[in-house]
């Protein structure tokens, strides 16, 4: 099967205080502020970190609050395919006035998979006119393999699979075995776009998503701006098992934690499903006193 979606295109997520989370992106992350993509202001924070007008936005609203995952898709003539073969697996599409205008984007529209998370399809996303320039010096990984990467806790885990691999067509690269089965998935050679597990107890949510740049000094000056920052360190620096990403895990001022990580490898469509019993080959430790899943957001 052909793909329709090629990558994680944005994010849309919410805050109670946006202007703490501007602060937070450009001091510490190295991201950009940019424009409102329709010239509109309600109050919404636009951040790029490559050529697009933006990848992340940050609108007033609820701590922790996820408002699209923006899956980018290849043309006009798959955005269409993909809308007539999620209509006739009998998935609600949902059309809004001006939303491509909002999102800067030649047409999208939108669904929820089935935790309830809001996906947004489109195709074109707009690029800027004006270069990208890091206030950090930072740049990052992006391109064909897309913003970066998504881990959500979902509460219907094989429906949710289903969805991400057996109707979009994400390729399953590993299978994280603690506790709960964590699948790491991705319709691209970034090792894992979108990840998910079911966690009892534990809530649908965006429980972090992960920037890569392209240095590893890169990620060592934004982990000493983390600690001048006083921004909570929620994993320390680590090389992850999977995707070999060396990065560590902050927490954003909306909650949402933010991985910071360099040096993921790249997938083959050849690849054959891997098995761990552990996220990380060394490090990724959360503060002292308290437990991994503090640090994973699920306390
Ligand atoms: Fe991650």
């Amino acid at each position: 099967m052909s793909l329709e979606v090629t990558s994680l295109g944005y994010l849309v997520i919410t805050a109670e205080d946006v202007a703490a989370w501007r602060t937070f992106a450009e001091s510490v992350l190295g991201m950009q502020v940019g424009q409102s993509p329709d010239g509109s202001d309600d109050g919404s924070l636009y951040l790029r970190v490559d050529e697009r007008s933006w990848r992340v936005a940050v609108q007033p609203g609820a701590d922790g609050g996820l408002t699209a995952i923006g899956l980018e898709v290849s043309s006009r003539e798959a955005f269409e395919n993909l809308r007539k073969r999620l209509s006739n697996s009998g998935i609600e599409i949902e059309d809004e006035p001006r939303l491509a205008e909002r999102r800067g984007v030649l047409d999208v529209f939108r669904t929820h998979d089935p935790s309830g998370h809001p996906v947004e399809f489109y195709y074109g996303g707009k690029s800027d006119r004006e270069p990208f320039v890091s206030p950090r010096g930072a740049r990052f990984v992006t391109g064909p393999q897309g913003l970066g990467h998504a881990v959500l806790f979902v509460d219907e885990y094989e429906r949710v699979r289903d969805f991400y691999v057996g109707t979009l067509g994400f390729q399953v690269r590993d299978v994280l075995v603690m506790g709960e089965p964590c699948s790491f998935t991705s319709p691209n050679p970034r090792h894992h776009t979108v990840a998910f597990v079911s966690i009892p107890g534990v809530p649908p949510m965006l429980q972090h998503f992960m920037l890569e740049v392209d240095d590893l000094d890169t990620v060592g000056r934004a982990l000493d701006r983390v600690q001048d920052n006083d921004v909570p360190l929620s994993l320390s620096l680590g090389r992850h098992t999977n995707d070999r990403m060396l990065s560590f895990y902050c927490e954003s001022p909306s909650g949402v934690k933010v991985e910071y990580g360099w040096g993921g490898r790249l997938v083959g469509g050849d690849h054959n499903t891997g098995y761990y019993d552990a996220a990380s080959v060394w490090g990724h430790r959360p503060p002292p006193g308290t437990s991994m899943m503090d640090g994973l957001g699920t306390d």
